[in-house]
């Protein structure tokens, strides 16, 4: 594989940064993920705009123009000739000695890519539907942030793992989904689909905006609100997405199965809809 690192292209092996970055020491750091499939990118400029915000939010400087990181992941799809997989993409405040203030002015920021390469289309996952275990949300406040603090949710990654089930959502003190470990969470009752709004508790999905919105435009009614755990145990079909895992569907919650313990029309229909404007 063909990484970047700071102005290079490199093999994986020769692919470094320093023991003194701030991603690395403090978790000072924010990403992308961005999908590509049959070489192209998809929903490249949502990811760029958030990665905008994000670095806004921290008071972090771009490591680069926009117009560079474009010209970057293309490099990388094809020096790796990348047909379907992701490409990673992460910014640090860059590497300076450590203390709890930023570092001085004028610290180059970190940036690195790597790709990874893997079916996005053809998903097991997708066919058979992923069961989901509720877990405490244990992250900070500021989850509209794509920070590269992913400790909470990889432990409620691996505790939902530990139940049986392919993934968490985790649920606030106040007993609402948040969101899943690296997704948004989505259930359709009375049909209607609902996914909770957007506000500090969650991340701002690029492949949620697509899918709220091609959801209204095909008719479907769309409420943008929390749910419990017992609503969502209770609702017709669950699914969730993220640039990653498109529309994937849930077929059960904490054990229970939803509707026939298939996945469910709604989100094989969504799905459909996503891929067909995405590609
Ligand atoms: N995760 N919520 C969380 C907590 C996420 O980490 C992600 C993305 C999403 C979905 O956002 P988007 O549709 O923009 O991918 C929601 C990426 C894929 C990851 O960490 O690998």
């Amino acid at each position: 594989r063909i990484t970047y690192v700071n102005g290079d292209y490199l093999p994986e092996a020769e692919a470094k940064v320093s023991i003194f970055d701030r991603g690395f020491l403090m978790a000072d750091g924010v990403y992308e993920v961005t999908t590509v499939v049959g070489g192209k990118l998809i929903d490249f400029a949502g990811h760029m705009a958030r990665l905008r915000r994000s670095l806004g939010e921290l008071r972090m400087d771009a490591p680069t123009s926009e117009d560079d990181l474009l010209a970057i992941h293309r490099e990388l799809v094809r020096r790796n000739a990348l047909e379907e997989g992701l490409i990673y993409l992460q910014v640090t405040r860059g590497a300076a000695d450590r203390d709890f203030a930023f570092p001085p002015a004028g610290t180059k920021p970190s940036l690195v890519l790597f790709t990874q390469a893997g079916p996005v289309l053809e998903r097991e996952s997708v066919r058979r539907g992923i069961k989901v275990a509720t877990v405490p949300d244990l992250r900070w406040a500021r989850r509209d942030i794509k920070t590269v603090q992913l400790l909470a949710p990889s432990l409620a990654k691996m505790e939902a793992k530990a139940k049986g089930a392919d993934d968490a959502w985790m649920v606030g003190e106040d007993g609402f989904v948040t969101e899943g470990s690296s997704n948004n969470a989505y259930i359709v009752a009375g049909g209607k689909v609902v996914t909770r709004h957007l506000s500090n508790a969650i991340l701002h999905g690029i492949t949620r905006a697509s899918v709220v919105r091609l959801a209204a435009e095909t008719g479907m009614n769309v409420e943008e609100r929390p749910f419990t755990v017992a609503e969502a145990k209770a609702a017709d079909e669950a699914f969730i997405t993220s640039a990653s895992a498109f529309v994937t569907p849930v077929v059960s919650i904490d054990g229970v199965a939803l509707g026939d313990g298939s996945p469910g029309p709604i989100a094989k229909r969504m799905r459909e809809v996503y891929v067909a404007e995405s590609l």
